[in-house]
């Protein structure tokens, strides 16, 4: 295990008894980190603190417990809130992932505010949760939606982004570090060209949040999201950031308790930000338990975990390269990733790959990733994907590359 230039990766791994398992005897690497991250300790106790001491329903209790367990979660707003450069809770919602925050802005915003005349602006290289709820959008309200393209080495072409942002552009929606190409794409430069022509922008920061410094107040989006379980925290928790002005506008997502004022038999009103896009009970534990993952990696530090990210992206694509016959995916420059590297083995299907990577205890992802169109565009079906954290080391990417030599032999 090597200390890592920007962080001790030694004493984080001891917070993770998870990367101590092993399989027929052989340590397993975990690369998978942009599918999910692993829960330290820290976090896991977080968790098990609120069940065995202060577990009980928030906001609408007058007893102890309840009152402990509402300033948790409500105070967690807060550290996520401000982990990401937001203004205070009311900018920042809780959703369960990604995946329900670019929802609830495309039923609450979108469908109240797009009409067939308008256009949404999306990546190439977009997820399916921005992809295919923004398609959705356009299909239910009539609105064009338009893709800025690729250029051959994985960038975002500028050039076109500008030409097809436009007065007629209502939502531009950019994933900032794409999943699959590892590109972190300039997210503040197509927010001014989104402002110019008086569009919004939605930032999806679902790889961009757990692996460097964000501050949505320097990038100037509108909306923002990302996943706590991408980035150290449990599952089934995430964060919406929305400028408080655009949120105080929207219509509530979903409806019920705890996202009301006031309610009698013919009308209701809502609850201030974020509750009142928080109907019903929430996930309260993992609210809380976010916080704790966020309090670990401000402890670690965002600059040192983008630059051991970049550390080990940068070996990754070194020593892949070497082996010669593997395509690699996006810029080969790694100051312009995030900490993952798509590829495929020629003549080796993506999962043959991974099954073969698992007999070495080698966690790995193949498919496409959530980005079928992009997929398309690369001419392949699949790829396989291994994305590192904060506690992944060099020796392990030795070992990845060392089972991708198994794999060439077997397929020889
Ligand atoms: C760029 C990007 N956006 C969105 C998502 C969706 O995240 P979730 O499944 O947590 O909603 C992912 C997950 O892989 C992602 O990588």
């Amino acid at each position: 295990m090597q200390k890592s230039d920007a962080l001790d990766v030694e004493r984080i791994r001891e917070d993770f008894p998870i990367l101590q398992r092993e399989f027929d005897g052989q340590q397993v690497v975990y690369l998978d980190n942009a599918a999910t991250t692993q829960t330290p300790k820290q976090v896991v106790e977080a968790i098990s603190e609120y069940y065995y001491e202060y577990n009980a329903n928030v906001h609408r209790g007058i007893h102890q417990l309840s009152q402990e367990a509402s300033i948790a979660y409500e105070e967690a707003h807060d550290t996520v809130a401000d982990f990401v450069g937001a203004d205070g809770r009311e900018e920042m919602v809780f959703t369960k992932n990604t995946t329900e925050a670019e929802n609830l802005v495309a039923y609450s915003w979108g469908l109240n505010e797009l009409g067939p005349e308008d256009e949404i602006v999306l990546t190439e290289m977009e997820h399916h949760a921005s992809l295919v709820t923004w398609q959705q959008v356009g299909k239910k309200t009539g609105a064009e939606v338009k893709y800025i393209p690729i250029t051959e080495d994985g960038y975002l072409d500028m050039e076109a982004a500008a030409e097809l942002i436009t007065d007629d552009t209502e939502m531009v929606s950019a994933v900032h570090v794409s999943n699959s190409l590892g590109t972190v794409n300039p997210i503040s430069e197509l927010a001014d060209i989104a402002h110019d022509h008086d569009a919004l922008i939605f930032g999806d920061g679902a790889q961009a949040v757990p692996n460097r410094p964000v501050d949505v107040k320097d990038l100037d989006v509108d909306f923002y999201a990302f996943s706590g379980h991408k980035m150290a925290g449990p599952t089934g928790i995430g964060g919406l950031y929305g400028k408080e002005e655009i949120l105080e506008d929207m219509e509530p997502y979903l409806y019920g308790g705890d996202m009301i004022r006031k309610v009698t038999y013919e009308e209701s009103t809502w609850n201030d930000l974020p509750w009142k896009f928080e109907a019903g009970t929430p996930s309260i534990a993992q609210g809380i338990a976010f916080a704790e993952a966020v309090e670990y990696l401000e402890d670690i530090g965002m600059e040192n975990v983008q630059r051991h990210e970049e550390r080990l992206a940068g070996y990754a694509l070194e020593q892949l390269s070497e082996l010669g016959d593997i395509d690699i995916y996006g810029p080969m420059n790694h100051r312009d990733r995030g900490g993952l590297v798509a590829f495929n083995l020629e003549g080796v299907h993506a999962h043959d790959l991974a099954s073969i990577m698992n007999d070495s205890a080698v966690a790995i992802r193949a498919g496409d990733h959530c980005t079928q169109p992009l997929h398309d565009k690369l001419g392949v079906a699949a790829s396989a994907r291994a994305s590192f954290y904060i506690y992944n080391t060099t020796e392990e990417i030795d070992k990845l590359v060392e089972a991708i030599d198994d794999a060439r032999e077997l397929f020889a």
